[in-house]
């Protein structure tokens, strides 16, 4: 099967921001650098943005498929990890309802990404599913990136995200294996 991760645009943004991080020198308190568990979530979220921007141009169902089949994959197993590890242990840290309307968002991504599971590229409102699932992702993003949202609250609190960011990359390798996502060798 292709594989459609022909550029990283995680990769560029990283980039990005690492020379506006040097172009700005002495780094301000509130620009310090993320702990491992926010690193890891907010990579996975440009790593899927990207994707949903890629397949916007593609044409071919087959090409298609195949990148939405890897988002559904990279959707799944970010929401899983979010969901058994990151939520239930910044409770107390980050404000309740955050946290609920959190859970109830990934559960419509989950019920959108079956609809299209159960559809063939081609078929009306396939794309069109694909696309309102990018909106509503970014829009999930959003509440959990942009200040005073569930990252920043998770900053200020008293759980070590370090370690936690440890356990969260090692339990996305379990999943990932346990979904059958594509060897890289
Ligand atoms: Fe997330
Ligand atoms: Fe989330």
């Amino acid at each position: 099967m292709a594989t459609a991760s022909k550029s990283n645009p995680a990769k560029t943004t990283d980039t990005k921001a690492g020379a506006a991080r040097k172009a700005s020198g002495r780094r301000r308190r509130t620009g310090r650098r993320d702990p491992l568990a926010i690193t890891l979530l907010k990579k996975d979220h440009r790593e899927v943005e990207g994707w949903f921007d890629e397949y916007e141009q593609l044409e071919d169902d087959a090409d298609k498929l195949a990148l939405f089949n890897q988002i559904a994959l990279a959707l799944k197993i970010h929401t899983a990890i979010e969901e058994e590890i990151f939520y239930p242990e910044e409770r107390g840290d980050v404000e309740e309802d955050m946290l609920d309307e959190a859970y109830v968002e990934h559960d419509g991504a989950k019920k959108l990404i079956s609809e299209i599971e159960a559809m063939k590229p081609g078929q009306e409102f396939y794309d069109a599913k694909v696309k309102v699932l990018g909106e509503y992702i970014k829009h999930h993003v959003k509440e959990e990136e942009q200040p005073g949202g569930i990252f920043a609250q998770a900053k200020k609190g008293d759980e070590d995200l370090d370690a936690m960011g440890e356990r969260m990359a090692s339990r996305k390798d379990e999943l990932m294996a346990e979904y059958g996502a594509p060897k890289s060798n």
